[in-house]
């Protein structure tokens, strides 16, 4: 992880736990069942990434662009109106859930701007000391001593055709068939995850083409979001919690391939779980988050 890039990094990794949360709720109001205890959390998810984001890392940026003489509109400023937004649609929508279904499609298109637009313009915008008080700020310790992540919780890819490491932890396959000449030594697989992979029609159809992966992507969730895959996703989402669980594919192609996108669904439902504990535990000590 780049020292100084890391509030950012945190940030997005809150978005993706926002988006997965969101996506939950929309499905919890589609499939007619009470709302109520998955809006709460949606709420206090989005209110305390709002904070932080108010807090820390807008008033920098905000300097930044004042010390620079920018006439335009400073995107923090953007940002802070899109919160007043969507805190009013949050707090509205308990009194009228048929807004539901917008106010998701709104949460994750915000927070899906400001990972494609806004971070980028801020980690090219702002120096080194800026980055540093942004840390500061946000309560990690010294950035420039910060040691290199060790292999912890998460979701990880790799080559099935690779020699296993001691760090990837849990092994799992997500190919529907397995690797050609790989064998079952050498694969070192804690499980098999085939039917998680995409329906044999569907892999047929993306046949490892780039220019077709964002539809894949699109139908390959559809396909993960079946009710029935649900207690194996969860599986291994408990377990990610924990230590490290390493997804096995044997694409040539690393970056569009299906275990890239399982891995995203697997992340957003992991960090959607990990703030679900985190705020347990915040309730259960009746304390409120730093301010
Ligand atoms: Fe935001
Ligand atoms: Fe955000």
């Amino acid at each position: 992880m780049a020292i100084n890039s890391y509030p950012l990094e945190l940030l997005a990794r809150e978005h993706r736990a926002i988006r997965g949360a969101a996506t939950n709720l929309r499905r919890i109001y589609q499939d007619g069942e009470d709302v109520s205890g998955a809006l709460t959390f949606v709420r206090q998810l989005a209110e305390n990434h709002f904070r932080a984001e108010e807090r820390a890392w807008l008033p920098v940026l905000e300097a930044s662009f004042r010390r620079r003489g920018s006439g335009c509109l400073s995107p923090a400023r953007a940002v802070r109106a899109a919160h007043r937004t969507l805190r009013r649609l949050l707090e509205q929508a308990a009194d009228n859930p048929a807004e539901i279904p917008f106010l998701c499609a709104i949460l994750e298109d915000h927070a899906a701007q400001e990972d494609l637009l806004l971070f980028p313009l801020c980690a090219a915008l702002l120096d080194e000391p800026e980055k540093d008080a942004i840390a500061r700020r946000l309560g990690l310790a010294d950035p420039v001593d910060m040691p290199p992540p060790p292999p912890g919780p998460g979701f990880r890819l790799r080559h099935a055709y690779d020699a296993p490491s001691p760090t990837d932890g849990w092994r799992v396959l997500v190919d529907r068939l397995w690797p050609r000449g790989l064998s079952r030594e050498k694969a070192a697989l804690a499980t098999w995850a085939k039917n998680l992979a995409p329906s044999t029609e569907l892999r047929r159809w993306f046949n490892h083409q780039p220019d077709r992966f964002a539809e894949f992507r699109r139908r390959y969730r559809e396909e993960l979001s079946d009710p029935a895959l649900a207690g194996e996703l969860d599986d291994l989402t408990n377990r990610a919690l924990t230590g490290p669980v390493t997804l096995l594919f044997a694409a040539a192609d690393a970056e569009c391939n299906q275990a890239v996108v399982l891995q995203e669904v697997l992340e957003e439902r992991r960090l959607s779980k990990e703030f679900l504990i985190r705020w347990d535990l915040c309730l259960d000590k009746a304390t409120v988050p730093p301010s």
